[in-house]
């Protein structure tokens, strides 16, 4: 049997942390990439040459040809949503046909759930939690009350009476909160009809699937979409999305046992961003917040609106590392930070205090904690598309040497821009087995 290895990539932030444009460049070395979770609130940007790609719903994998391509059971899916994105790729001349394959039990985000988030959002006022507006929560929702439609439902015979049954308790929130009344149900029924012709060919049994490519020495990455602190079980709850985005959710959202995976890659922007509300104890909100936010170029990927930017935070990286099992840390938009005289990294949170190291699940806390400072000198210097570890500035490697230290993970990548040429590799004896021994055709797929 082939030396297989399957690799979870997971955000170690609030999201956004780059995690497109290490799938895209670790690609090389799997046959396969899953989503295993979310849905069309991610946004993964994929950058190489002069190409630019933005992908929602689709594994960041497909740019890469003969690459196969799996949505999970664990994703809820807008199948208008996926429909356009395949559009988008194949008027780019990327074509999916027979390498895109959609779990029959993945959940089906329907345009009734998006109008419910959005009412909900209205009337949470100051307190919203800034969701996307897609509808991921009502989606997950509907799936956990056992009223959802999984994507094989929609053939089902009785599907306009479970149409109906699912509208009305929609229809009964939207009226209390003033929206809209919904379309009906047979209107609904009819379009579910048109979107399984469409999408029938993809639909298959993708944890039998999967397991099978595992079984024939097949290499697969799993990759995660928004990130640790986001995850409904594990992050700054309520200010999180609804599904498990941690590691564990690679196995429940694909049905791969957990026994099957080599290991996970964190993704780590060298600063901090979230989008939406909630707690953020390093976050800048003066003149050095616009300086990350227009230099990281921090606008929403999906809704474009401006990232909340702050200093890197070791309490949340820390957890992070934890909480996945982090082997491997690729570090992300190192360049940013070229232009700080001095660069401060959080260490702890001081409370009351008292100095936390650990993230404490308490709102209150988070809101009422201010950081711990360790400032470190900049590096001054233009570092885009480094590609020798020995030719980064010293200062940089110090940065570097302070994160792995604060983290207790190896950083192995570090990206100094958004294109794939523009990735650094190090610590090659802590990545390597993470490759299934094809760090060669990584190497040779980044180029340059
Ligand atoms: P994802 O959701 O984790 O895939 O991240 P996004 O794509 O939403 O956001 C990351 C953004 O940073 C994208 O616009 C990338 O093109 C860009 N990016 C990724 N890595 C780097 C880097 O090292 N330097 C710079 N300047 N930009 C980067
Ligand atoms: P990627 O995969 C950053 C955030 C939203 C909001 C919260 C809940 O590109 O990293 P939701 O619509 O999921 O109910 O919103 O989660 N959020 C993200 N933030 N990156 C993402 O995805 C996100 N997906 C959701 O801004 O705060
Ligand atoms: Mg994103």
């Amino acid at each position: 049997m082939a030396n297989s290895a399957n690799v979870i990539i997971v955000g170690m932030q609030w999201g956004d942390e780059g995690k497109g444009k290490i799938v895209d460049l670790l690609c090389p070395a799997f046959d396969g990439v899953v989503r295993y979770q979310g849905g069309h609130n991610a946004g993964h940007t994929v950058r190489f040459g002069d190409q630019h790609f933005s992908l929602q719903l689709i594994p960041s994998g497909i740019l890469h040809e003969g690459m196969q391509c799996v949505l999970g059971n664990g994703m809820v899916v807008a199948p208008d949503a996926l429909l356009a994105e395949l559009g988008r790729l194949h008027e780019a001349g990327v074509r999916s046909d027979g390498r895109l394959f959609l779990s029959d039990r993945a959940h089906v985000l329907l345009p009734c759930h998006a109008e419910l988030d959005q009412a909900r959002e209205a009337a949470r006022g100051a307190g919203k939690i800034g969701t996307t507006s897609r509808g991921i929560g009502p989606a997950y929702e509907n799936k956990a009350s056992r009223y959802g439609l999984r994507m094989c439902d929609l053939s089902a015979p009785d599907l306009e009476d479970r149409l109906r049954l699912q509208l009305a308790r929609i229809q009964g929130e939207l009226t209390s909160l003033g929206a809209q009344p919904l379309a009906r149900p047979a209107a609904y029924a009819d379009q579910c009809r048109v979107w399984v012709d469409q999408l029938g060919p993809s639909l298959c049994d993708t944890a039998r699937l999967l397991n099978g490519w595992i079984d024939e020495g097949r290499s697969l990455l799993f990759e995660g979409a928004q990130g640790t602190l986001l995850d409904i079980d594990h992050g700054t709850y309520p200010y999180v999305t609804s599904s498990n985005s941690t590691a564990g959710g690679a196995s429940t959202g694909t049905g791969v046992p957990p026994t099957r995976f080599a290991g996970a890659i964190g993704v780590l922007k060298a600063y901090t961003t979230r989008v939406g509300g909630g707690p953020f104890v390093s976050e800048l909100t003066g003149a050095q917040g616009e300086f990350l936010r227009s230099r990281g170029n921090e606008y929403g990927t999906v809704t474009g609106r401006p990232r909340r930017c702050g200093w890197f935070d070791s309490v949340v990286a820390r957890y992070a590392r934890m909480l996945n099992g982090i082997d491997a840390v690729a570090l992300t938009k190192l360049d940013v930070l070229d232009e700080f005289d001095e660069i401060p990294v959080c260490t702890g949170y001081r409370v009351n205090g008292e100095v936390l190291r650990d993230l404490p699940p308490e709102q209150w806390m988070l809101e009422d904690a201010e950081p711990v400072l360790r400032t470190v000198k900049g590096w001054k210097t233009n570092t885009v598309g480094i590609l020798d570890e020995a030719k980064l500035p010293k200062e940089a490697r110090a940065y570097v040497d302070l994160i792995e230290e604060e983290v207790g993970a190896p950083v192995t990548l570090i990206s100094t821009g958004p294109r794939r040429e523009e990735t650094l590799l190090c610590r090659e004896q802590a990545l390597a087995p993470l490759l299934a021994g094809r760090l060669d055709r990584v190497l040779a797929g980044r180029g340059a």
